[in-house]
């Protein structure tokens, strides 16, 4: 059974019900939001051949604290860096290094700054140069999962409906969905209730409302859907290391929809426009 509270009243620990924001956490998600996606509009004229990860990182450091924000990756269970790189068959949680991207590299960047003590996590791909044809369209369909996901957000409709649009898509178009990690609740937390799935059938799971945050950021791979964590801890990579795409927004469950807070200012957050 699952149970909603307001998110003004409420301990701030994931106990696993569902919070329910106002207008105050909406306004605090907008701004802290904005900010995440402004960084990863920057990365359009970071990310090129030579350009190392940890220089990425650095930016993400400062830009944040340029603007009042942490990084909420910091020191988040062990993890030391400000961002997460994840470069071609990288699934996610990639940690930024010395190495310089090469051409034809995809590399996702996932920011969450923390404004105000609100969470905007969003992360987008990057090509390095020119990239394969094949690489291009796991992109286009990476972000195409993301925004039929989000369409299918509006209060009544069960969160199965966002893994079910995610799911179909992707498989249309002969890729996989990873079924390791999935989206979830955020706001003053990083990680909240609920888990949501990118995989799934639409009269599964949690009964969407409005005021509801969380993250959706389907992973989809060009081969086969396992993944495997490399021995830092972190680093998740395809087993049969196929090319692997992220796309990340944060939305708000509204009257009639949702809210993207995580939308880039510039409209830069398609693949194609990047780079
Ligand atoms: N930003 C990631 C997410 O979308 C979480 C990264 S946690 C880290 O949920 F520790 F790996 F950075
Ligand atoms: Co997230
Ligand atoms: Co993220």
């Amino acid at each position: 059974m699952v149970t909603y509270l307001e998110a003004e009243t409420a301990p701030l620990k994931n106990t696993g019900q569902i919070r329910l924001h106002g207008e105050e956490g909406f306004e605090g998600m907008r701004r802290a939001s904005r900010l995440t996606a402004m960084a990863l509009d920057e990365m359009v004229d970071i990310v090129k051949p030579g350009t190392t990860t940890n220089e990425i990182d650095k930016f993400v450091f400062e830009f944040g604290m340029d603007h009042g924000a942490i990084p909420a990756t910091l020191n988040y269970r062990g993890y030391t860096k400000s961002s997460c790189t994840s470069i071609n068959h990288v699934v996610c949680h990639g940690i930024p290094n010395d190495k310089p991207l090469r051409e034809g590299e995809v590399v996702n960047i996932d920011i969450t700054y923390v404004l105000d003590g609100w969470h905007g996590d969003s992360s987008r791909m990057y090509p390095v140069g020119e990239i394969k044809r094949a690489a291009e369209r796991l992109l286009e369909v990476t972000h195409e999962c993301l925004m039929l996901g989000i369409e299918a957000v509006k209060p009544g409709a069960r969160m199965g409906a966002i893994g079910e649009a995610i799911q179909k898509h992707a498989e249309a178009e002969r890729c996989s969905v990873v079924r390791d990690f999935c989206g979830h609740g955020v706001g003053r937390l990083f990680h909240d209730a609920p888990n949501v799935l990118h995989y799934g059938r639409a009269d599964e799971g949690a009964e969407m409302r409005k005021g509801m945050i969380f993250t959706i950021e389907p992973m989809i791979n060009l081969g086969r859907p396992h993944v495997k964590v490399l021995s830092d801890g972190w680093t998740a990579v395809t087993r049969d290391r196929s090319l692997s795409a992220q796309y990340e927004h944060t939305i708000g469950v509204t009257d009639d929809g949702c809210e993207i807070f995580t939308l880039s200012p510039k409209g830069l957050d398609r693949p194609g426009l990047a780079g």
